[in-house]
C-alpha cells in the first residue's frame, strides 16, 4: 500500500487487566491490510499527550464492560478528547468492547458513549462486542479463554474490513436494557466507595510497585507501614479506584486483595501466546459437553 492510499486511524483505549488492549492490538495487526494504519492510545489520568483526532481519518473507542456500562472513568476520559472541526465532522467512530459474558443487559453499555461522541462530531459507526475472559468472579477454564482469544481475533479482523470498506452500523438501544444499564451504574458510585478498602496482604507484599505503574487512575502510592515493628513499603490505595481490577489480576505474588470484592477476586494475567501454543488445549469449549455454564455462549458463538 503506497503512503497516499494510506488512512490514519487512532485508537482510545481503556483497558484494565488487557483484554480490551489486547484486541486492540489485533485490530492494529488487521488494518493495514485495508490500507489503513493504527496508533493506540492507552487510556490513563495522564491526558499531556492525548493525541487529537482532527490529525486522523478514522477513530476507535474500546472499554471492557464494568456492570453493563462503560466505566465512568472512561466517558470522563471521552468527555476530553477534542471536538472534531468542520473539516473532519462526521468521522466514523468504531466502538469495541470486551466482556467476560455475551448476555443481553450487556447491549446497551455503549449508549452514554455515542451520545457524547456525537456532540463531538463523530458518528458512531459500530458497537463490536467481543468476548475476553473475565477478570473478577472466577478464572475461566483455559479452553474457554482460548476460545475466546480466537474468536476475538476473527471479530478484529472484520472490524478492520469494515472500517476499509467505510461500513457504518449505526448502533441501535433496547430502551428497556438502556433503562436497565443506568440503574447499574451503582457500580461507579461502589468504585469510589471500594478504593480506600483495597488492601496488600504485608506479608505476601514485595513493595514492588508494579501496582503503583500500572494503575490508569494513579490511585496507589507506596507508603512506609510498621509491620509488627518491622518497616515495610507497602501500597496505599486512594478514592479514584475504577475497579478495573488492573491491581488485583497483575500483582506477581496475588497479595492485593480489592475490598468487598475480595471473595471474587482474581488473580494472575492471561498468557495467550501459552495458551495458542498449547495443542492440548481445545480452542471449542463451548461445545463440549462438559461446558457447563459456557454453554450458554453458544448463541454468540453462532450468531457473530
Ligand atoms: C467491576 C467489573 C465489572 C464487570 N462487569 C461485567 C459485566 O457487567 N458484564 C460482563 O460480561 N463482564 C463484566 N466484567 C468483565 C470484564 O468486562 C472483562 O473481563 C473485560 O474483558 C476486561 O477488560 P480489560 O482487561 O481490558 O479491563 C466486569 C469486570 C469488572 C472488573
Amino acid at each position: 500500500m503506497d503512503e497516499q492510499n494510506t488512512k490514519k486511524a487512532i485508537a482510545y483505549i481503556f483497558s484494565g487487566t488487557g483484554n480490551t488492549l489486547t484486541a486492540g492490538k489485533m485490530l492494529q495487526r488487521s488494518l493495514p491490510e485495508y490500507g489503513i494504519s493504527l496508533d493506540i492510545y492507552r487510556i490513563t489520568v495522564d491526558l499531556e499527550d492525548l493525541p487529537d483526532p482532527n490529525d486522523y481519518d478514522i477513530a476507535f473507542f474500546a472499554y471492557p464492560i464494568h456492570a453493563f456500562n462503560s466505566p465512568q472513568f472512561f466517558l470522563h476520559f471521552v468527555k476530553h478528547v477534542p471536538a472534531l472541526h468542520a473539516d473532519k465532522s462526521g468521522m466514523p467512530a468504531y466502538i469495541f468492547k470486551t466482556s467476560g459474558e455475551p448476555f443481553r443487559p450487556n447491549n446497551a453499555s455503549s449508549y452514554s458513549l455515542c451520545r457524547i461522541l456525537r456532540k463531538k462530531g463523530f458518528l458512531p459507526a459500530s458497537d463490536m462486542h467481543m468476548l475476553m475472559p473475565y477478570n473478577i468472579m472466577f478464572r475461566y477454564p483455559d479452553a474457554m479463554a482460548k476460545q475466546m482469544y480466537i474468536h476475538t481475533r476473527h471479530m478484529a479482523e472484520v472490524l478492520a474490513e469494515k472500517a476499509g470498506e467505510d461500513l457504518i452500523e449505526k448502533p441501535s438501544f433496547n430502551p428497556v436494557t438502556v433503562i436497565w444499564a443506568y440503574l447499574l451504574r451503582l457500580q461507579w458510585f461502589g468504585a469510589w466507595v471500594n478504593g480506600p478498602l483495597i488492601k496488600a496482604k504485608a506479608d505476601q507484599c514485595t513493595g514492588c510497585g508494579k501496582c503503583v505503574r500500572s494503575c490508569p487512575t494513579h490511585n496507589i502510592s507506596m507508603v512506609q507501614k510498621n509491620v509488627h515493628g518491622e518497616v515495610k513499603i507497602l501500597p496505599k490505595f486512594g478514592g479514584k479506584c475504577t475497579m478495573c481490577m488492573c491491581c488485583t489480576m497483575d500483582c506477581p505474588t496475588g497479595a492485593v486483595n480489592p475490598g468487598f470484592l475480595t471473595p471474587w477476586k482474581v488473580n494472575g494475567e492471561w498468557d495467550f501466546e501459552k495458551l495458542m501454543a498449547d495443542d492440548s488445549i481445545p480452542d471449542n469449549w463451548t461445545d463440549n459437553e462438559n461446558a457447563k455454564y459456557f454453554k450458554l455462549f453458544r448463541k454468540y458463538y453462532r450468531n457473530n
